[in-house]
């Protein structure tokens, strides 16, 4: 909880190198925001190394959207703190968001996923 808010937080995602680019991560990320919904969370995040481009593609291509350090002081004022020490995250890491609101919209990576 931040405030009155439920919030939801995806912490390590990782694939053999031999599996990459076969929409596991995706299956995992989907399945993580279906838990995550039926257990009410608003929002959910994710928080990702700067230089981690995999990461990026994977979280944008699954509807999170990047959140820089000053919307998230708009969003929880002095409560960005609490926010931070729940999501673990380093100096140098970039926060990804999905909304719940939006976790019914189609996901992109259905159309991914292994046939
Ligand atoms: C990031 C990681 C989890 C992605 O796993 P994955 O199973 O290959 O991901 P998916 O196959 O579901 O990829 C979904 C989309 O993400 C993007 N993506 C994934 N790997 C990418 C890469 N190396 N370069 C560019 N885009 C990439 C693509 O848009 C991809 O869709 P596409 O294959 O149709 O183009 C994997 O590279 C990994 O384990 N990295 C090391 C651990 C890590 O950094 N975890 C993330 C921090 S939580």
């Amino acid at each position: 909880m931040i405030g009155r808010r439920k919030i939801g937080n995806i912490l390590w995602i990782a694939i053999h190198p031999d599996l990459r680019r076969r929409g596991i991560a995706s299956a995992l990320v989907a399945e993580c925001l279906r838990i995550l919904s039926e257990q009410e969370a608003s929002l959910i995040f994710v928080s990702v190394e700067g230089d981690n481009l995999p990461a990026f593609a994977l979280f944008e291509k699954n509807g999170f959207k990047r959140m820089s350090s000053k919307e998230l002081r708009r969003e929880f004022g002095l409560r960005v703190m609490s926010l931070y020490n729940k999501l673990l995250i380093a100096p140098h890491e970039v926060v990804f968001v999905r909304s719940r609101n939006d976790l019914d919209a189609p996901s992109p990576s259905k159309s991914n996923q292994p046939s």
